[in-house]
């Protein structure tokens, strides 16, 4: 029965016996997984690790720089930022298939991170946040056959790495106690589950500039009155998605036609049966008044009162 320090303890040995003088990277993509690999593997070897954070510009507000802020200038993980968000939307311009966003999305991540991992010369290693649930799971979860699951993967074909997967016989929880043991701040290991392709898959249809914004605003705002209602422990996961749909509204003395943006929150264990979260009627309504004043472009808020099943969690 080992404790998590026993566990740093061995892996940083591990690390360090394996990687010699060598240099590693590693794919950053702002969640929790890698994020606590990078760290485990910078308080091994230091500055022989590079970070490759690929910021796709459809992760949730402010969420590349507290990253940054917590891995890089508090921990000093070795992080090169690649902002990457005009790549991303020129490649999603015009698509609307769900599975198609998806794919574009990982491909083009694996892409920019092949591209900054070429600049580099060197290097031995590549680090991945593989979990053991991403072990036993890969292939057999039916959440992965319904939706194709965008993490970090694939390795470079005319890159010949060795992999490190730290994280291998970890659970989820044990991650997340693993990142806090490291320094990495509480809110930043305990954040609600987030999907590889973020917020492109909660603007629905074509994702743009525009869209992604209002999506990120009103989803701030959520997460910002959830966490005062102190509702956040209680809710597994909760976002707004933008349907795109437009309808009537008066504000003022002027008609309006404007987005509705949908609310969505459920209890879950794992994620693969989900239940919608019961949030007090007072706070959904101060919830939707905050969007609609704070958030251009929105003249209607609607509450999700679907489980899954038949419902996903995310709407595409
Ligand atoms: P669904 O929508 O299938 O979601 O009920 C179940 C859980 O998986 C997350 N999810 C994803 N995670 N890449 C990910 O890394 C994806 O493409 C993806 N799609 C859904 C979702 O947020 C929920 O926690």
């Amino acid at each position: 029965n080992w404790t998590m320090e026993d566990f740093i303890e061995m892996k940083v040995d591990e690390i360090r016996k394996e990687v010699g003088d060598k240099k590693v990277i590693l794919g950053l993509s702002g969640g929790v997984d890698s994020s606590v690999t990078a760290t485990l593997l910078h308080k091994a070897i230091g500055d022989q690790l590079t970070a490759i954070f690929v910021d796709h510009g459809m992760l949730r507000k402010d969420e590349g720089n507290q990253v940054m802020q917590a891995l890089n200038k508090d921990l000093g993980v070795n992080i090169i930022r690649v902002n990457a968000q005009k790549r991303f939307l020129d490649k999603l311009k015009g698509v609307t298939d769900p599975e198609k966003k998806r794919k574009i999305i990982g491909k083009e991540f694996i892409e920019v991170f092949n591209e900054e991992a070429k600049k580099l010369k060197d290097v031995d290693f590549l680090a991945q946040g593989t979990l053991y649930t991403d072990v036993i799971e890969s292939g057999t979860n039916t959440a992965q056959t319904i939706k194709s699951h965008h993490n970090v993967g694939g390795l470079p074909k005319d890159m010949h790495f060795k992999l490190i997967e730290p994280l291998r016989k970890l659970f989820k929880d044990e991650v997340r106690e693993l990142g806090e043991k490291l320094g990495i701040p509480h809110d930043l290991v305990w954040r609600q589950p987030f999907p590889g392709p973020g917020l492109g898959i909660r603007v629905l249809g074509e994702v743009t500039e525009d869209k992604l914004k209002i999506v990120r605003d009103s989803d701030a705002i959520l997460r910002e009155e959830i966490k005062k209602a102190g509702l956040q422990e209680k809710i597994w996961q909760y976002f707004t998605v933008l349907p795109g749909i437009r309808s009537v509204g008066v504000m003022g003395d002027g008609r309006t036609y404007d987005y509705t943006i949908g609310i969505r929150a459920v209890t879950s264990i794992d994620g693969m049966t989900a239940d919608f979260a019961q949030i007090p009627w007072d706070v959904l309504g101060h919830i939707s008044d905050r969007i609609v004043n704070e958030v251009d472009n929105v003249n209607r808020v609607v509450y999700d009162v679907t489980s899954k099943p038949p419902s996903t969690i995310e709407w595409e």
